[in-house]
């Protein structure tokens, strides 16, 4: 007898038909239920009829992670075999276990000899998590090619897709087309998260937008190789499998021993991506992130030295400029890459965690007590994978890199990669970055990984990208017990590692080493899809920018970091005094209103003749902010009325407009400017129903504008 599991969610339900034999059927993964399915309506539906010139026997194609030989003949999920032997699994007699939210089903495949057990579990807000494992029972190695963490299935409206692609500096781009009618796999083999391929994506009913349609949203948590499958079923509905992407023979699963996926994470929105990412910003809020003594504090206003200093540390210089950014009201200095080894540029000293005694002849005692008398907390940059040929580690242990005996090392970064599978490895880079962390007064590090891994072997001569990101979790994992007060920053050159396998043990990312403005505005908007605002880092950095070359105002720069996790990335002792005033206005500005970016309700309109919004709404509906930025000049003589969604239709607001320096609006009527001004009180139903005049903007410019209930 087939067994109907449901799980109904906020927003969101699964039905599956876990047959005797076989694997379950996906009957529904999207809105919530809400009449109730029995057994014998489920059976019912989920029998399909096989076509002329078919199997005698129907075979079920719409199934959590389907396996090939049998008849299905789609993209098998899991797949593998004993020494060229038992290449068809079948698994049989499920055993289910489960509660209000979640459920683990269970089989065996007694010809070959494997148990298999797939979770699954229903998170706050919706989202939908799920992992597999798979166990050899049988005497000899089972040799594992493939093996996905779960199955998301969208219906057949769901026929546009949304992924994300991108390299250095250019991370999360937007990639918008037509579902493909048969496989599409995006595969990534660079040993971490990349910034090419971010392991998640987006499926839609046709013309899906920020706010309208349904959607279906799909991320794998794993920093490592992944590859994502959409193999669209004949009946035009669609299975997304997610999960490791293996080397040939990277995984054999010795007698006795498992195979542990990671998670994937799904979620559905019926009300376009707003929808889709409340679900995922609460997943990761409620299962993710852990915060030191259990709670958020409000996110400190962080200055990272590397833009201001590169590699050129000096001692009185970065006490000049924390005493700077003090004043400007920062809250956490960070001292990026440079204080180690004999680091003067990317070519030595990974590897060599202590102090440089040529740049800190008393250690760093004297910057970080500097910085504490101040106020602000001290973090400080690692990069704990990684060494330099030229490095004292090297020269001690060349052995211990990741590399396959005869191959080429390849440097990326004049660096090579540590084979952390190694015990002896691992131990000794948490022993020294353990020490560094005991003997300063650290409150956060910033995890950096700047290389993508190449012959990523291990001793013997296997691929090991798998047991390599294993053991940088573990490493993660072990620092944190160690040192439970320590917050983490997972960057990878940039935005190379934002996935939820980072986050379950970091407490923010750093998304691009591109920090112009109006190239960061598509960055954010594609990562706030799956990453909350408070986990984003996101800096004002110089004028002209160091990556692009435009000069752009401070009012602009500060305006699209601002409701994220705020920070400063320049010289602040080398500001104009204009922009120092500006800059510590806009934190004041920043700090008063984190409560409502890092706690309310997030929506974005893409832009619109050059102009995009980003806004929150606070979850009583009393207040909002919203940022209108105008990327590119505009072609139409006057921008659309502006919307704000959120606001309680009755309430009547105040509209003020923030900026601290004048905005640089084109010309701006009386009228406009008493209604920025506060002077007139408008219903929340008007700002949304009629919206605002609002004036039109220069390219490069914005404005920051506050909507504050005075009742009804
Ligand atoms: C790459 C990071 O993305 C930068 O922010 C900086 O930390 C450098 N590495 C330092 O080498």
């Amino acid at each position: 007898m087939s067994q109907l599991v449901q799980l109904d969610g906020e927003g969101s339900s699964i039905a599956l038909l876990v047959p005797e034999t076989g694997m379950p059927l996906l009957l529904h993964w999207g809105v919530r239920l809400t009449a109730p399915l029995d057994n014998a309506t489920a059976e019912a539906l989920a029998v399909r009829a096989s076509r002329i010139n078919g199997l005698d026997e129907s075979v079920a194609a719409a199934t959590l992670l389907p396996t090939g030989g049998l008849g299905f003949f789609g993209w098998p999920a899991l797949a593998g075999h004993r020494s060229g032997r038992d290449f068809i699994q079948s698994l049989t007699g499920w055993d289910v276990v489960r509660d209000e939210k979640s459920a683990t089903l269970a089989a065996r495949d007694d010809i070959v000899g494997l148990r298999l057990e797939i979770n699954l579990e229903l998170h706050p807000g919706g989202a939908l998590t799920m992992r597999s494992g798979l166990v050899n029972e049988g005497r000899e190695p089972f040799i594992l090619d493939r093996m996905m963490a779960g199955t998301m299935m969208v219906p057949e409206r769901a026929t546009e897709l949304l992924t994300f692609d991108g390299m250095w500096g250019a991370e999360f781009q937007p990639i918008r087309g037509v579902r493909p009618a048969s496989l599409l796999l995006r595969e990534n083999r660079r040993g971490r998260t990349s910034h090419n391929r971010y392991p998640a994506l987006v499926l839609g009913t046709p013309g899906f937008s920020e706010n309208a349609g349904e959607v279906w949203g799909l991320h794998l948590g794993w920093s490592g190789n992944h590859v994502v499958a959409l193999d669209s079923l004949d009946d035009g509905r669609c299975l997304v499998h997610a999960g490791e992407l293996f080397e040939p023979g990277e995984w054999i699963i010795d007698a006795g021993d498992e195979y542990r996926s990671p998670v994937v994470t799904m979620a559905y929105g019926a009300g376009g991506l707003e929808s889709l990412a409340r679900s995922f910003h609460a997943y990761v809020r409620h299962a993710l992130l852990a915060w030191p003594g259990g709670r958020m504090r409000p996110r400190p206003v962080t200055l990272n030295t590397w833009e201001g200093n590169y590699f050129k540390h000096d001692v009185e210089r970065l006490k000049r400029q924390a005493e700077a950014a003090a004043a400007l009201g920062v809250e956490r200095f960070l001292l990026d890459d440079g204080w180690f080894g004999c680091r003067d540029d990317d070519r030595s000293s990974l590897g060599d965690w202590q102090v440089d005694r040529r740049k800190y002849p008393d250690g760093l005692d004297p910057l970080i007590a500097h910085v504490r008398s101040l106020g602000m907390e001290f973090g400080l940059w690692i990069e704990p994978e990684m060494v330099n040929p030229d490095s004292d580690l090297y020269r001690a242990h060349p052995d211990w890199v990741l590399g396959v005996e005869g191959r080429p090392l390849v440097l990326s970064r004049h660096q090579l990669v540590l084979d952390l599978t190694r015990p002896e490895a691992a131990d000794h880079v948490f022993a020294q970055i353990d020490a560094v962390l005991a003997r300063h007064d650290i409150s956060s590090i910033k995890w950096d990984m700047n290389r993508d891994l190449t012959a990523a072997g291990d001793r013997i001569g296997r691929a090991a990208t798998g047991r390599q990101t294993r053991a940088v979790y573990a490493l993660m994992d072990r620092l944190r017990s160690a040192h439970p007060a320590v917050e983490i920053e997972s960057c990878a050159s940039g935005g190379g590692r934002a996935d939820f396998g980072a986050l379950a043990r970091a407490h923010r990312v750093w998304l691009s080493d591109c920090t112009d403005p109006t190239e960061r505005q598509r960055i954010q908007r594609g990562a706030s899809i799956f990453l909350p605002p408070e986990v984003v880092g996101a800096h004002v950095s110089a004028s002209p920018n160091h990556q692009t070359h435009r000069a752009q105002t401070m009012g602009y720069r500060a305006l699209v970091a601002l409701p994220f996790h705020f920070g400063v990335e320049l010289d602040p002792v080398g500001l104009s005094e204009a922009d120092r005033r500006e800059l510590a206005a806009w934190i004041t500005i920043h700090k008063r209103l984190r409560p409502l970016f890092h706690g309310g309700r997030p929506f974005h309109r893409d832009p619109d003749d050059g102009r995009s919004l980003y806004g929150v709404a606070a979850l009583d509906r009393r207040q909002a902010a919203v940022l209108v930025t105008q990327e590119q000049a505009a072609i139409r003589e006057l921008p659309p009325p502006l919307r704000v969604p959120g606001l309680d239709a009755a309430a009547r607001y105040r509209i003020r407009l923030l900026n601290p320096a004048a905005p640089d609006f084109i010309r701006q009527t009386a009228a406009q400017s008493d209604l920025l001004g506060g002077g007139r009180l408008v219903t929340g139903e008007a700002i949304f129903r009629i919206g605002l005049p609002l004036p039109a903007l220069r390219p490069q410019s914005g404005i920051l504008l506050e909507f504050e209930s005075q009742g009804a």
